[in-house]
């Protein structure tokens, strides 16, 4: 997406689609007032008309009258004046765009919504919602003959906001580059096509890339992806990403668990559960939208992506329940469900993260149905013995608009895991899936790693009916907020 600065001065502007806020108070943004006196007051007037209520998502449009040179006037609601909040920004840019679609015209204008009260952040929640509400995967349908596509849209500011816009176009962009992935299903991506787009994407970007094959996991002992991967017909891999300015401040690993698709394995999912579950790569793609990113914002931290990748089926090779494995850190796991897979995966992960003595380890995975049971839908799972780093996480979440809770790392519930003939099993008791997962992880995370997060993204990631700014199907969370956190520890030092 291009944005073009065209100043503010709108009465001399001409063109197609104006896109200006109201309050609920029923008053005008300060663009929107400008065009209102040129039109001796006919949007006002046709606002109370329609009794325009300015909610966030809600839209009203006119065509442009006397001194305005524009077609059509399209009115975004922004709530009430004192509350506006950045995701009220992106609501409304998302549906001024999807209405400037609707009117089948591509020369679209935005004044910076919410200016007022946001001052120029509002830019980049502005690109924001445009670039999240515009996006749709749609490439496998026939493309419909009078489609609009909006690739540039012009700006009512001036030069002072162009760093806020190109953040948000980043932030925005790199959600998008996960989305576009993790949409993709089970016979299109398999573990190696996740290890070729990384490679790509360190080849355009600068970025080091290592792949580890099967017979290189068995080298490296690890254990979890091998067992997982061994049902599918393709083979299961680790892939390595790393970005490494010359003076880093601080060493970052992000791993994302990269099940391609998970039937469950041998503890075969009801038809119900297994649909969607193409979504269970959605924490590696997260990792691949992060270091992209991460090459374009120039960051002064080195960080680590990780991805852990195979497919759960249940193939006449496939690991069962009671088997037993032993990782690399000594740690024997008894398998009580082929179902709980991501943990495994992860355990490897975790423990070649360890190894690499970061400052900060963050991990990334649609874990536990538990974790959606207890959030809801929409919300995701913060687990952390640094509870300093939990509370960045969830302030940040507020920011960009991605939900976070946290929940207890709770000892008491780690008698749960304790295996008949092994030091631990892979589920818990009934009671608190998401949290013995999260207990489960931290079994493989060096007591070294003073910063270790898990994030349960399996209600977020994916969604099954549009909401918000974001249409069915992966949104790309969290990956806006963990770069967003890679920013500020970055400006640290
Ligand atoms: N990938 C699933 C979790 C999931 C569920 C993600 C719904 C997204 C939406 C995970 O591998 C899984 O199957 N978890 C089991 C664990 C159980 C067997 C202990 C679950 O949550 O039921
Ligand atoms: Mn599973
Ligand atoms: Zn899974």
């Amino acid at each position: 997406m291009q944005f073009q600065f065209v100043g503010t001065d709108v009465l001399n502007l001409a063109g197609g689609v104006l896109i200006v806020g109201a309050y609920k108070d029923q008053t005008l943004s300060q663009i929107g007032q400008v065009v209102d006196e040129a039109m001796s007051h006919l949007l006002q007037d046709f606002l109370k008309d329609i009794h325009f209520e300015a909610e966030a998502g809600k839209v009203a449009f006119m065509p442009g009258h006397g001194q305005v040179k524009f077609k059509q006037i399209v009115v975004v609601g922004l709530g009430e004046k004192g509350e506006l909040e950045a995701d009220t920004v992106r609501i409304a840019a998302a549906t001024g765009l999807k209405k400037a679609k609707e009117l089948k015209n591509d020369d679209v204008y935005f004044e910076l919504l919410g200016a007022e009260n946001l001052g120029s952040r509002a830019g980049q929640y502005l690109a924001e919602g445009v670039l999240l509400g515009g996006y749709q995967f749609k490439k496998y349908k026939k493309p419909k003959k009078d489609i609009i596509r909006i690739e540039e849209v012009k700006i009512l500011t001036d030069e002072k906001v162009r760093e806020e816009l190109k953040l948000g176009n980043i932030l925005a962009s790199a959600a998008n580059f996960v989305r576009d992935i993790a949409n993709e299903p089970g016979n299109v991506i398999a573990p190696k096509d996740l290890a070729e787009i990384a490679q790509k994407l360190a080849e355009e970007t600068g970025l080091k890339c290592t792949i580890y094959n099967e017979k290189d996991l068995q080298t490296k002992k690890m254990a979890g992806i091998l067992a997982v991967g061994q049902g599918s017909a393709h083979p299961p891999c680790f892939i390595h990403l790393t970005y490494q300015p010359e003076h880093a401040s601080k060493r970052i690993v992000v791993i994302g668990k990269g099940i391609t698709f998970d039937s469950g394995g041998l503890d075969i999912k009801p038809e119900q559960f297994m649909k969607t579950m193409k979504c269970d790569k959605s924490g590696a793609c997260a990792v691949l939208g992060i270091m992209k990113a991460i090459a374009d914002l120039k960051l002064n931290i080195e960080v680590h992506g990780l991805i852990p990748t195979a497919e759960n089926m249940p193939g006449g090779n496939a690991f069962r329940p009671d088997d037993i494995i032993v990782f690399k850190n000594g740690k024997s796991v008894e398998i009580h469900s082929t179902d709980a897979e991501g943990r495994l995966i992860l355990a490897d992960a975790l423990i070649y993260g360890s190894e690499l003595k970061p400052d900060v380890m963050i991990d990334m995975a649609t874990l536990t149905g538990a974790c959606m049971v207890a959030l809801g839908r929409f919300t995701t799972g913060v687990f952390s013995p640094d509870k300093d780093l939990a509370a960045k996480i969830k302030k940040i979440g507020q920011i960009t608009g991605e939900k976070f809770w946290e929940l207890p790392l709770d000892d008491d519930l780690k008698e749960d895991l304790k295996g008949t003939f092994t030091d631990i099993k892979n589920v818990g008791s009934r009671y608190g899936g998401a949290i013995t997962a999260a207990l489960f992880l931290k079994e493989f995370v060096s007591e070294e790693i003073k910063s270790w997060v898990h994030l349960d993204i399996a209600g977020p990631a994916f969604l099954e009916k549009p909401w918000k700014y974001y249409a069915e199907g992966a949104t790309g969370v969290p990956v806006r907020s963990i770069l967003t956190l890679l920013l500020e520890e970055s400006e640290k030092r």
